[in-house]
Order: C-alpha cells, then structure tokens, then sequence
C-alpha cells in the first residue's frame, strides 16, 4: 500500500496527492508516469508524475476528478493509501539524456495547458536544478483554474500567464502569447507542449511556421498504460506508435494530431474508453481504437 502523506486542492476538482512510494521517487525522471490504482477493484490509470523527492521517498501526482477511477482516487484522504503506484513508466524527456554542456547554451520555452501544468514542472525544475535556461507559458480558462503558479514561479527564467477570459495576465490563448514572444524577438531553441490535445496540435502548428522544435506529451491517449490495450496509438512521421512505451514524448511537427483526437474525443473518461475496448475485445473486433495489435 502507498500512503497518501498530503493532499492539497489547487483548483476545482484538481488535487496534489504526495504519495510514499520511495522505490518509485528513486528512479523517477521528468516526463515519466505512474500507474495508480485507488483500492484492489479499482481501474489501473496512468498518471504523469509532477514532483519527486528522492530523500523523502515522495512522489507527487495531479488528478482532476473526472470520471469514476480519479474521483475514487481524489476521495481518499491524507493517511489513507493507494493499492498500486507502479513506475516510474514510459522514456523519460529527451533532455535529460543530452550533454550538460550542450543543455547549457540552450533556451527552452515550455507551454503548459490546464492540468497539463504539472507534468510541465519536473521538467523545468530539473532543469532549472542544472543552471539550464527555460521560460514558461503557462494557461488555463481562468484565474482560478491555474495550478502550481508558485512553484513553477520559484523554477521558471519568465513565468507568462494567460487566461482565455482575461481574468490573469495576457488575454487569449497560449498560443497568441507564444507568437508575441517570438516576434518579439525572444530566441528559443526548443518549445516543449503539454496540455490538451487541441492546444498542442496548434502549438506545434504555430511552431512550425518559425521552424522551432517542438515536443509534445500523449499521456493523456493512454488507457492501461502497459502496452497491451493498444488505446494509445498514434501516428508519428508515418509510422505507429504506442504513446505508453514509445512515449509518451514525441516531435509535435510529426504527429497525426487529427487522427489522435479523433480516438481520444470518442470518450469522455478514461473507463469509458476501457470498458469500449473490453467491449470490443470479447466481440472479436478490430477496432480504430487499436485493438488489433
Ligand atoms: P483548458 O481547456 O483549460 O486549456 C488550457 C489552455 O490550453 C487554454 O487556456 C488555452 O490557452 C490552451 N488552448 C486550448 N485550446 C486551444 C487552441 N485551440 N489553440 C491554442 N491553445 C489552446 O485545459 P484543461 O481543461 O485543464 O484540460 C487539460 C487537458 O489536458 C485535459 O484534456 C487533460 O486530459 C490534458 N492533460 C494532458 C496531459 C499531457 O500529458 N498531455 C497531462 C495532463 C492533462
Ligand atoms: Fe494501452 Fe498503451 S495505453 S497500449
């Protein structure tokens, strides 16, 4: 069992778990996940890890209650425990494996969208831990919608906020803010996107256009994170890929982004796309949802 040692909400809906899971905080690298189960009925789903401490043997996850699964998870309070928090799973951010020296003289620009902000924060932490430049944009609907302004305040080189509304700092997207940096002569060797899937198909479409490298991470297309469902295939350069265990990072300027939401749009949560492919599986199907692998 994991103890859950604290337990914060950072917006509706939106918790921080720090959970006891010192092999996992151990091995842990930016860009990795977990797979947590609440209780030993529950669904395995896959999280993005958005803090570690390997003295404290802590691992931070963030859940927003949306469906059955994370709304049991979010449920339990501070002392009780996870039955599973496997991992750290998946390849961990390209950066981490490149040359310090080389990391150094370059500028990072991170865009983190919604709840895609916490798995935006070990990376730049990790960074920002190595004396390596990165400046952050971070949106969210509204004011109150953004998370761990703070904490990614004390790591980022600039912190941009935005809201759609208005309500903090710039008005509009993510990506108008990310245009006007750019123009405005800001110089970035690589753009890392992690929000929803609308926001990074148009960030790396914006990118594009200023021939800027651009990563972005699929977690969110995984459904049991272990290679065997086949939900998370996606479409890069051409070739399949599994977002679980070729991921969940890939280059954004080759991604199928339309093909990718189209999978992921036909469910709301991640056990109606579970229990669609049970269904599909016992009916024999081959399904577009990657059954057939
Ligand atoms: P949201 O809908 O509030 O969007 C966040 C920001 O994305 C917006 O403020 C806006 O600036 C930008 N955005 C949205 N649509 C855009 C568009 N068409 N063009 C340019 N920018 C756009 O985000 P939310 O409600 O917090 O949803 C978060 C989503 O992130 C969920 O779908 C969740 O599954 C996903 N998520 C992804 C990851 C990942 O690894 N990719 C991790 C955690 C969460
Ligand atoms: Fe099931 Fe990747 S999430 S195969």
């Amino acid at each position: 069992m994991f103890r859950i040692v604290e337990k914060r909400e950072l917006a509706q809906d939106i918790f921080q778990l720090v959970i006891e899971a010192p092999r996992v905080a151990r091995s842990a690298k930016p860009g990795q996940f977990v797979i947590v189960r609440s209780d030993e009925r529950g669904e395995r789903i896959p999280l993005t890890i958005s803090d570690y401490d390997a003295q404290q043997g802590t691992v931070s996850i963030v859940v927003q209650a949306i469906g059955v699964s994370t709304k049991k998870i979010c449920s339990l309070a501070h002392g009780e425990a996870l039955a599973d928090f496997a991992g750290p799973l998946g390849r961990p951010s390209d950066f981490v494996h490149e040359d310090l020296e080389e990391l150094k003289k370059k500028k990072f620009l991170f865009v983190a969208g919604g709840v895609g902000t916490a798995p935006v924060y070990p990376q730049v932490k990790w960074l920002h831990d190595r004396a390596i430049a990165a400046d952050v944009i971070v949106g969210a609907k509204n004011s109150a919608m953004h998370i761990m302004t703070e904490e990614m305040r004390s790591v980022a080189g600039n912190l941009y906020l935005t809201t759609d509304d208005g309500s903090l700092g710039y008005h509009g997207l993510v990506t108008g803010r990310l245009k006007e940096l750019v123009d405005g002569g800001n110089r970035y060797d690589e753009v890392i996107a992690i929000g929803p899937m609308i926001m990074m198909k148009f960030v790396a479409l914006t990118t594009k256009e200023y021939g800027l490298k651009t990563v972005v991470s699929l977690n969110t297309l995984m459904v049991d994170g272990t290679g065997m469902c086949g939900a998370c295939r996606v479409t890069v350069g051409g070739k399949t890929l599994f977002t679980c265990v070729d991921g969940p990072e890939f280059d954004g300027h080759q991604i199928d982004f339309d093909e990718a939401m189209r999978r992921q749009g036909m469910y709301r949560t991640l056990e109606e796309r579970a229990r669609k492919i049970a269904e599909e599986r016992a009916a024999g199907h081959k399904c577009n949802i990657g059954l057939d692998r």
